[in-house]
Formats: structure tokens, sequence, C-alpha cells
């Protein structure tokens, strides 16, 4: 079959059916019952909900959670009463915590340009989390900044594209948590098992035949967006890119995938780490072929030349990301503004290596904490965006109203440069 096309998909496939009673331990029920106190009862109540609804016959612990809906313009007032609420119920966290990015820096507040206003309401959501004893790392990487969990290792993570990554690159096992349903494993240390827990939920539903080069990153990010499209919540295995070694290009994959699907766990042949297990593949697989990663690339470009932000760091850049724009600027000014985002841990070392220094000498900014696409950007200026992220180019219309080029790292640093598209 051609680009793009899958045979024989007519809807998404469902997790493999499991009808078990959930059963649970003398400590999961006291916490149904109360005698953890209202803040875990209520948790252990949607733990226990969503165990029922997807048939799982047990909870298991897990050790780490991370948890998104953390930008006020996304959570809203509702959303900010619902957390200082569960708070006050006496909840905490029971395993290490962290969170998603901001709308904003945490510690530039209203110097980007955003309302004193959200800044407010911003402080007062991380207040609310690290009142549940949540640490604010604000980052969609937390694996970049130490959270590396071990394959098998169970967890309850929320950002599509670090679900992704923990699943697909380390091994871990996660299902794609909401909000509620995140801070609800934290405060229990429970997830129900069902989903991506289970071992026959990660074998592989459509095998993806890569008959294209595939090189950058804003490649990697093109054929994320085009697999994603097709297979919806399918469980992909490529084909074609064993060579791959870069965990910045799969950071951008599964990313994609993410964005233009539901895709939270995929494999590569040769490269990660259950692709080469026995029954990898699914025996009712789906086939797809990418020869051509053109129609992604014309999807997510607009025609527009003059452009006003220039945005890397979506997924949050590490240490070699940034490097790479400090080596491509080479000491240009830039004429367009120019922000990487990042983790505020990722920022400190990237302070220590000189290149923080070497980004603002060009006219740049790292910024921590923070996504563009969660952040009040209707409240500056900037109406037109470059990205080399397939996914940040996804939503950039949508949700932050800018309209946007996608291409390689060089021409994003070229338009940062120039202040224009070019190609
Ligand atoms: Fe992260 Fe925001 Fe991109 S959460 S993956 S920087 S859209």
């Amino acid at each position: 079959m051609g680009n793009g096309t899958v045979r024989g998909i007519d809807g998404p496939s469902q997790w493999t059916g499991s009808t078990e009673t959930l059963v649970l331990t003398a400590e999961e029920q006291a916490m149904l019952t109360g005698e953890f106190g209202p803040g875990v009862r209520k948790g252990m109540e949607i733990v226990v909900a969503l165990g029922r609804i997807y048939g799982a016959g047990r909870l298991v612990p897990v050790s780490s959670v991370q948890v998104a809906g953390v930008s006020y313009r996304n959570l809203g007032q509702a959303g900010l009463e619902f957390l200082s609420e569960w708070a006050a119920q006496g909840a905490q966290v029971r395993v290490p915590t962290t969170l998603n990015p901001a709308g904003m820096d945490l510690r530039l507040g209203s110097a980007l340009g955003f309302s004193d206003q959200f800044v407010r309401r911003q402080r007062a959501v991380i207040d609310a989390f690290q009142r549940l004893g949540v640490r604010p790392t604000c980052t969609c990487t937390p694996y970049l900044v130490g959270n590396i969990p071990h394959v098998g290792e169970h967890v309850a993570w929320a950002e599509s594209s670090a679900v992704s990554y923990a699943n697909s690159v380390l091994g871990a096992r996660t299902n794609r948590e909401g909000g509620p349903s995140a801070l609800a494993a934290a405060i229990t240390g429970r997830t129900a098992a069902y989903g991506l827990h289970r071992d026959e939920n990660r074998r592989a539903t459509l095998r993806v035949e890569v008959r294209c080069p595939v090189s950058t990153r804003a490649d990697f990010g093109a054929l994320g967006y085009l697999v994603g499209k097709a297979a919806r919540n399918r469980v992909p295995y490529f084909l074609g890119l064993e060579g791959v070694d870069s965990s910045a290009a799969l950071k951008s994959l599964g990313a994609a995938m993410a964005a233009s699907g539901a895709v939270a766990l995929y494999h590569v042949a040769g490269v990660t780490p259950e692709a080469d297990g026995p029954e990898i593949l699914a025996t009712d697989h789906e086939v797809m072929t990418v020869d051509d990663l053109r129609p992604a690339y014309e999807a997510l470009n607009a025609d527009v030349r003059d452009i006003d932000l220039v945005w890397f760091g979506c997924p949050h850049a590490g240490l070699e990301e940034i490097a790479e724009v400090v080596r491509l600027l080479n000491g240009r000014s830039v004429r367009a503004a120019l922000w990487i985002t990042t983790a505020r841990e990722m920022r400190e070392q990237a302070e220590v290596e000189g290149l923080v220094a070497a980004v603002e000498a060009s006219g740049g900014r790292v910024v921590a904490d923070m996504c563009v696409v969660v952040a009040p950007m209707q409240e500056l200026s900037f109406r037109t965006l470059a990205t080399c992220s397939a996914k940040g180019g996804f939503y950039a219309l949508s949700h932050a109203g800018l309209v946007t080029r996608y291409g390689a790292v060089e021409q994003c640093v070229e338009a940062a440069v120039t202040g224009r598209w070019s190609g």
C-alpha cells in the first residue's frame, strides 16, 4: 500500500479486553473506605472506578507520577479550586510526582509579556500542586532530568509525549493518564492494571515499513505525524529505522504520533527495548508503508513568510539540542524572537556550559518551566511561528493562535536570523 495508507483499518483498536473482577489488598480497601482520610479516599475512588471500567483484576504500585494540566489557561478557576479542595482534605502524594510545563517561566513571570493576572493565577496553581506534595519541575521531559524508569517498571504519566517515550524508548509501563487520574495515582501510589500495564496490549498492531530517507529531527516528526494520523491508538512497529541512535529523534517521532494520533507505545526494530522480543507483532496486525514525507510537510506548513517567533524545545530541549542551536547561530543576532523551552534543571546545566549566555548574546532566550502551546500566547504580539517540532506545529494554530512554518533545525535558525522563512 502507498504512503500513509493502512490495510484493513476501519476503526481504532481497543485494549485486549479484560473482564476480571477487581480485587483490592487490605491496604487498598482501607484507602477506599476512608481510613487514610478523605483525600486518599477520593484518589482511590478514581483509581478503582477506572479499574472497573477497564476490567482490571488488580492495582499495581507505581514508582513515579507525572501530572499534566498545569497551565491556568487549561485548568481555569474550576481546576484550581478542585486542586485546592483536594489539598485541603489533607491529600499528599505517596510517590515522586512531577509536573508538566506551565503557561509561563515561573521565575520570569510577566517579563515575557504575560499579564499580571495570568501570572498570579498560574502561581496559585503551582502553590496548590505543592500543597499536595508535587515537585514543580514543570517539564514534559522528566526523563532528561533524572526520572528514568527501568524496563518493566509501572508508572503513571500524563503528558502524551512523555508517555510515549517512557513506554517505547525506556520500556516502562504507563497508560496515558488524565490530570485527575494521574493525581489519584500519586496520592494512592497505585494504578489499575489495564491497558499498557499488561503484556498482551504491548504487542504491535501496525507494522510500518519506512521506505524513504528519514534523516533530520523534522523528518522524524513528519513521519510521526503521518503514522499517528493513520494509526490512531494502535501500537506501531517500525521497520526501516534501524540506524536511529538519537534520543532526540525518537522524542520527535513519539511526540508527533501522540499529537496527530493517540499513539502511546511504539517499537523500532533493532532499537527500542521490547522491539525484538518474541511475538512482538500481534498475529492480526495491520500493515502501512511510508514512502514519502512530503504530505506531512505540506500539512504542517502554512503559506507565511514573515516569522515573529522561532520555537525550539518541543518536547523540552536537552543540552545537545540547545548546543546545536548555538552552533548554528554561530554568534549571529536574531531578527525574530527565538525561544528554547526546557526544564529548569536543564537550563541550569546549559547556563554552566555557557549555552544560555550564547543564546542571549544572539538575542534569543532559554525559557524554563513553560510550553508555548499551553501559554496564553494571545496576550503577546506574535502571530507567526517557525518550529522543528511536528507536535508544536500541529497544536500551534489551534491552541496558541500562531500560523506556523515547519522544517529542519537549520531552516528554523535561519528564520530566526533573517525573520523570514526561506525554501
Ligand atoms: Fe512539551 Fe508543550 Fe511540546 S508540553 S511536548 S513543549 S507541546
